[in-house]
């Protein structure tokens, strides 16, 4: 009997361990109470009968995000930070913008898997699987075609075209998180040291300072 409950504990703990995801919901919903005083994994719930439809809601993706800056992308979140209503649902989305090859540069999402589309223009996009094969797999994207990006993968989009494009993506989780390989690389605060940095890329320091320098 005893060693039944062993396998059970093990088999709770397998499968809770392997669970990439946001975790299913509990109750009907739970409102984040963005501002209040209680740290939870999420946020903890807004009182169900103060929950009103705006809870649930926000308006603006039809805007066009300004991708006038270095990298040509501007992304519009629809997360959980802008729509309590999220909290605990593990789902989430975001527009992105693209300026005449514009990109999205190499990034993961730690929290979430991303199906993106194409609304308007032609992207290339890809992600790279993990070591030791780092294989690319990538594609070119014209209007309302699909593309997955697995949880965790480092991924990119361009803007292969000379006009604007525009893609929304859907993500698995109501927080998705984004790390930018270069910022996380080369502007983290502080600096990782310049000569690590150089050994690992196998360059010199000057080139890390340089890289250093724009982040
Ligand atoms: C977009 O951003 C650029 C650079 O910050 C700025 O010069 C420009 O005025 C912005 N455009 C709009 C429409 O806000």
């Amino acid at each position: 009997m005893a060693s039944h409950f062993i396998v059970l504990g093990l088999l709770i703990a397998t499968f809770s361990c392997a669970i990439a995801s946001d975790s299913s919901p509990l109750q009907d919903f739970c409102v984040a109470d963005l501002t209040g005083p209680v740290l939870v994994n999420g946020f903890a719930c807004k009182d169900p009968k103060l929950v009103v439809a705006d809870d649930f809601y926000m308006s603006g993706l039809n805007v066009p995000g300004n991708a006038t800056n270095p990298i040509g992308s501007k992304v519009t979140p629809a997360n959980v930070a802008q729509i309590p209503g999220l909290n605990t649902l593990g789902i989430s989305m975001a527009r992105i913008d693209f300026a005449p090859w514009g990109v999205n540069p190499p990034h993961t999402h730690p929290r979430a898997t991303e199906i993106l589309t194409v609304l308007e223009g032609t992207l290339e996009v890809g992600f790279v699987t993990s070591n030791p094969d780092n294989r690319l797999i990538t594609k070119v994207l014209q209007k309302g075609d699909v593309f997955v990006f697995p949880i965790n993968l480092v991924h990119y989009q361009r803007n292969t075209g000379n006009v604007n494009a525009v893609a929304i993506v859907a993500l698995s989780s109501q927080n998705p998180g984004v790390i930018t390989i270069a910022n996380a690389v080369f502007g983290s605060k502080p600096d990782i040291a310049n000569d690590l940095l150089a050994k690992s890329f196998q360059t010199d320091t000057n080139t890390i300072d340089l890289i250093q320098s724009k982040f």
